[in-house]
């Protein structure tokens, strides 16, 4: 009988089983880039409930929006209100101007 391995990476994994609905569990405001952007507080606001909200660095800007409508079928799913048009362009645009240069998995 085999299992399937689970293919979370470390952090993510710690960041899933940190995973507290609680605003105490938000990592502070001043550890992203930018933190008094609409962006930074769309990321906090709506990217932290499963997991802490993820750093813009951990991703390439190519990267972001396919991880980002991924995110928006994971809100969905588990009856969180989406984002709207015009958040997913001010979340996907603040993401992508702080984007790391390679794809932290
Ligand atoms: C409803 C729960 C939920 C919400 C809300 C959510 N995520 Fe996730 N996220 C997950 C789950 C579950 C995983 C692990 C499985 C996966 O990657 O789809 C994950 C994984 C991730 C990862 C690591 C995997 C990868 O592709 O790099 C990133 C980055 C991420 N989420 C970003 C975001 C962003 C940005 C938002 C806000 C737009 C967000 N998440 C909102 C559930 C959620």
């Amino acid at each position: 009988m085999s299992r399937r391995t689970p293919r979370l990476s470390l952090p993510l994994a710690l960041l899933l089983a940190a995973c507290a609905p609680t605003p105490d569990s938000l990592p502070p405001a001043a550890a992203l880039p930018e933190p008094q952007s609409a962006g930074a507080l769309l990321l906090q606001s709506h990217c932290a409930y499963c997991h802490g909200a993820p750093p813009p660095a951990t991703h390439r800007a190519e990267t972001w929006p396919g991880v980002v409508y991924r995110m928006q079928t994971n809100l969905v799913t588990k009856a969180y209100a989406p984002l709207t048009e015009a958040e997913l362009e001010t979340l996907i645009g603040y993401l992508q101007r702080n984007a790391g240069s390679v794809d932290s998995e």
